[in-house]
């Protein structure tokens, strides 16, 4: 087959992971950087120009899209899908898992539990909606961060006050979030590929310091989840409309709780900590999706 990892760093660990794995499979593996396609619609047959050629079709991509480009990445995506190649990622699922809001929103609606959450809109007063999830301490997070950067602890009015200031000043969208103290600096992420839990480990932040990212210099090892976590990872992707995702949550008084749903889970950490070959099987997932579409588009052409 010919695959596509659509992706800005063709260095990238995830990058190189898939097009290894993809090679194992005889497969012949294209990185395509979606922030330079030129995308054609309109008569005739929908192209992608990437630069001044024309991007042959592909059977599948695999969209590794960074946070600051989900919308152009979205549309790539959307053009491809126009060309009849299969995607790893649907738009509206990437769009949707990526801002951090409506990702809680639609679990919570779904009776997924999450930690309290508001948004913070310019020109509340804060102590209102510091009440309404609980009080101090707060954990205040820009919508678009990662690598837990602009993820705070405010344990203090003046702290939150302060903090959100700050980052409404510089135009950030916010959440403020009950902090969950018994967490202990620690979250699970959970790798889901094609519905299956294929991978879990349990990250723990340095001392001193509650985020448990590995950017952040957070330790991981291994960790099983139990029958009602694994569950609930399976349903928070199948909610968000995902087949491949990493599900991050942390373990609270009142059982677990989702705090994000990734549709670009990194795969050095997991691949590195398990062992499990993530790549591997997200290409296992890619082939069987083709296959079963050609044979669906054979026999309805009969
Ligand atoms: N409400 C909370 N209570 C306790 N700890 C939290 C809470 N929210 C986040 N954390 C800690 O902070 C870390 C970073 O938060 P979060 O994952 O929301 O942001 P991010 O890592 O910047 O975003 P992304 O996961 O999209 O890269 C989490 O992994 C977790 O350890
Ligand atoms: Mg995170």
């Amino acid at each position: 087959m010919k695959i596509a990892i659509l992706s800005r760093g063709p260095q990238l660990y995830s990058t190189q992971s898939l097009v290894r794995a993809g090679h194992q499979r005889q497969h012949e593996m294209h990185i395509v950087d979606h922030t330079r396609c030129t995308l054609v619609v309109g008569r005739g047959r929908p192209q992608i120009f990437y630069g001044e050629y024309l991007l042959p079709r592909f059977d599948a991509i695999i969209p590794r899209i960074g946070a600051s480009v989900t919308s152009q990445g979205a549309t790539v995506i959307s053009q491809f899908e126009m060309m009849d190649t299969f995607s790893a990622v649907r738009p509206d699922a990437l769009l949707q898992s990526r801002d951090k809001l409506r990702c809680l929103q639609k679990l919570a609606r779904c009776g997924i539990e999450v930690p309290r959450t508001v948004a913070v809109v310019p020109g509340q007063p804060l102590m209102p909606l510091i009440n309404s999830i609980g009080g101090l301490p707060v954990v205040i997070k820009m919508l678009e961060s990662t690598h837990g950067i602009g993820v705070i602890l405010a344990e203090s009015f003046r702290t939150a006050e302060s903090v959100i200031e700050a980052f409404q000043r510089k135009g950030e969208r916010l959440i403020m979030q009950e902090f969950i103290e018994e967490a202990r600096g620690a979250d699970i992420r959970a790798l889901v590929v094609a519905g299956e839990v294929v991978a879990t480990m349990e990250r723990r932040a340095k001392p001193g310091e509650f985020r448990s990212n590995l950017h952040r210099g957070a330790s991981a090892e291994v960790e099983h989840l139990s029958p009602e976590e694994e569950n609930l990872v399976k349903k928070a992707v199948k909610l968000m409309g995902l087949d491949v995702a990493g599900v991050d949550f942390l373990r609270s008084k009142r059982g677990p709780l989702i705090m994000e749903v990734n549709a670009s889970p990194g795969l050095e950490g997991i691949e590195g900590i398990t062992g499990v070959d993530v790549a591997g099987k997200v290409i296992s997932f890619v082939e069987q999706r083709v296959r079963e579409r050609q044979h669906y588009q054979s026999n309805t052409r009969k």
